[in-house]
């Protein structure tokens, strides 16, 4: 038994900001950006949430599966930027999109999310307690950045992807012979190093504190050190995932990654000794969306016909955690 992805979905926020309008706000040049990250714009909420942008994600990964709200078993929202703690996101979202039917939860693992809520759904669906789960990445990160950090406030935009995936039971065999569906994951987690990345929300106040402490509401970022850890953690992991499924680097067709930054991309390319034309990219038009950008970015290959049946895919995501992982999967 496996899982397939049988629709794909996504939605942006209208505005876009590009690095000039960001030349505005802070000590900054468009070349400075484009040239240390690829990124040349990105969308911005103004007034979308990321329960609504998820759930026109959703609607558009059903329409394309073929399926109806009331036939959606399970809804994984991950996600580092709910509006609300509570109810979560993922129970917005079933109410916005009537699948009345489906248990619904959230999940936290910063830029990996979307991949570890796929993970957590092939587990579901591998031991038959559900038939199928829509996997949605929705941030609206824009509410973290500090607009006056030039540091951390051109690198992130607001966005939402979504997958329905559907338990495969009998064996779905593609023209090139392979069996459609997922082969294989590896993910990880290092918390020592969480300090690296990080977003405070509520520091302990109650009742009972005379002196509550007041927390940085932004993301802080050490910028050199996630950079050196995506670099060495992402190739590694992949390598990993590929060893356990006893495929090579040249087995695969496309390397879907977190989008972070062009050079992070590159340098994993060149670590694994693959060519560059393999890792779609869009980051230069959309930043980098955590836990959406993956979903983004699949959604973009496979409307547009790039991604084929058949096709060897590995989704890799890293981020704050510091979490980082890569799924195997034939499409
Ligand atoms: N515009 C112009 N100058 C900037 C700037 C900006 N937006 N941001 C920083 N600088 C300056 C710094 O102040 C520093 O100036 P100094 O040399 O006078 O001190 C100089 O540029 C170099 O800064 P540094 O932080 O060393 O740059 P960098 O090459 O490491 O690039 C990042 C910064 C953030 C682009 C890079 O570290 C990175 O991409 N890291 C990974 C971040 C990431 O992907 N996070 C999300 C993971 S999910």
């Amino acid at each position: 038994m496996t899982i397939r992805i049988t629709g794909t979905g996504s939605a942006l926020p209208e505005k876009i900001v590009t690095n000039f309008d960001l030349q505005e706000l802070v000590e900054t040049s468009d070349e400075w950006i484009q040239k240390r990250t690829g990124i040349a714009e990105r969308r911005i909420s103004t007034g979308e949430t990321v329960s609504t942008l998820a759930a026109r994600a959703c609607e558009r990964a059903l329409e394309m599966a073929k399926k109806t709200a009331d036939e959606v078993d399970l809804i994984l929202v991950a996600t580092c930027s709910p509006e609300q703690l509570l109810p979560c996101c993922a129970c917005q979202v079933q109410d916005l999109i009537g699948a009345a039917r489906a248990a619904a939860f959230d999940l936290n693992a910063a830029c990996s999310g979307f991949l570890f809520a796929l993970n957590t759904a092939y587990a579901y669906l591998q031991t038959g307690i559900y038939r199928n789960a829509l996997i949605v990445g929705s941030e609206v990160l824009s509410k973290l950045v500090d607009w006056s950090d030039r540091g951390t406030c051109i690198l992130f935009g607001d966005g939402a992807g979504a997958a329905f995936v559907e338990a495969s039971v009998g064996e779905v065999l593609r023209g090139n012979g392979r069996k459609a569906g997922m082969e294989c994951l590896f993910q990880g987690s290092d918390g020592a190093k969480g300090a690296v990345l990080s977003c405070e929300e509520r520091p302990v106040a109650n009742a009972f504190l005379s002196t509550a402490k007041t927390g940085n509401p932004y993301i802080q970022m050490d910028g050199q050190e996630v950079y050196k850890f995506a670099t060495k953690q992402v190739p590694a992991c992949i390598q990993e995932a590929l060893d356990k499924a006893k495929l090579a680097v040249d087995d695969v067709d496309w390397f879907v990654l977190h989008q972070a930054n062009v050079r992070i991309i590159e340098s994993v390319a060149k670590r694994l000794r693959a060519d560059i034309a393999r890792f779609p990219m869009n980051i230069n038009r959309v930043g980098n969306m955590s836990s959406a950008t993956i979903p983004v970015l699949l959604d973009e290959w496979n409307r547009s016909g790039r991604i084929k049946e058949g096709d060897r895919l590995v989704l890799s995501g890293f981020g704050a955690g510091l979490t980082y992982g890569a799924s195997v999967l034939v499409w």
